[in-house]
């Protein structure tokens, strides 16, 4: 099956109902291409697992093939145990070679930050035609390094919504109408295990290699080649219907008590709040 094939499968299932589909696992290569590290990388269980390996050499990074317009974005994770100052990834971003040079790009950032224990923390960031520092934290009230969880990003012309295992955990709306910036190129999906000791302190090399562990492969997005941006703004694709503008009521309590309990930094309560517009009107 080609790419294309794929494309327009996803597409044909999307139509009219939820995009619920248990169908066969897709395999890695499918949609995606390692693009640094690739001997820190191994395809496993064929091709429904990867494991990304860091040690002093080398970590590792991959991302989806083509670019999306607007979609669903999921990744299952487990993060390394004992992993203080390593970065276990998964994000969107509309540079497809990771960024180095670029300043002014769209991003969608999971970072979950290596410890070696509890609290385990999780640093979130949107940017948008912009170098971002639209930071929010939390700290989990899972441990990541003990089994795969669900980390997810919907995005479409309304709202950005960051979930975890379903659990709607930030929120970032369009607020184009007061000013706001709001993530609108095409983005790559990737993943990346690295050395994050300038952000995160030191690594104990000799308790490694650190190994993360990703599966779900599925991707329900708008593919951005061959088309017209504003096609991937069409109420067809279920995740830009009416019903995914906002949350519903039942989200939106779990999203308040989350944001209540779990998050430790918020961008717009920092020194930094007056130079975004969405802070100004209560967050984004
Ligand atoms: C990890 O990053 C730190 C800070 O950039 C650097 O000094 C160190 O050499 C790196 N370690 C390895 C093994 O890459
Ligand atoms: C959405 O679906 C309808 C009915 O199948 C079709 O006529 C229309 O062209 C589609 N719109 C877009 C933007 O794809």
């Amino acid at each position: 099956m080609g790419p294309l094939y794929l494309s327009l499968c996803v597409i044909f299932m999307c139509l009219g109902g939820d995009c619920i589909i248990k169908a066969a696992e897709i395999p890695f290569n499918e949609n995606y291409i390692p693009i640094w590290g690739d001997d820190h990388i191994s395809i496993l269980d064929r091709g429904t697992q990867v494991q990304i390996r860091i040690d002093p050499l080398s970590g590792g990074g991959f991302r989806s093939r083509h670019a999306y317009g607007s979609g669903y974005f999921r990744m299952s994770i487990k993060v390394p145990k004992n992993s203080k100052g390593i970065a276990t990834t998964f994000y969107l971003t509309s540079v497809p070679d990771n960024g180095r040079g670029v300043t002014n790009h769209d991003e969608l950032d999971f970072e979950l930050l290596g410890q070696n224990g509890p609290p385990y923390i999780l640093n979130t960031n949107v940017f948008a035609q912009d170098t971002g520092n639209r930071e929010q934290q939390f700290n989990l009230w899972f441990d990541p390094t003990l089994a795969f969880h669900d980390y997810e990003i919907l995005w479409n012309q309304k709202q950005i919504v960051l979930f975890i295992d379903k659990v709607p955990i930030r929120v970032f709306k369009n607020n184009e109408k007061v000013g706001a910036r709001y993530p609108k190129l095409p983005m790559y999906l990737h993943a990346s295990l690295w050395n994050g000791t300038q952000w995160l302190g030191p690594v104990d090399w000799k308790s490694g290699p650190f190994f993360a562990n990703y599966g779900g492969f599925k991707i329900h997005g708008c593919p951005y080649k061959n088309y017209h941006p504003t096609k991937c703004d069409s109420p067809n694709y279920t995740w830009n219907a009416h019903k995914n503008w906002q949350l519903d009521a039942e989200q939106q309590k779990v999203y308040e008590s989350i944001k209540n309990k779990h998050m430790m930094y918020d961008y717009c309560k920092s020194k930094f709040a007056n130079n975004f517009p969405e802070c100004r009107i209560g967050g984004s």
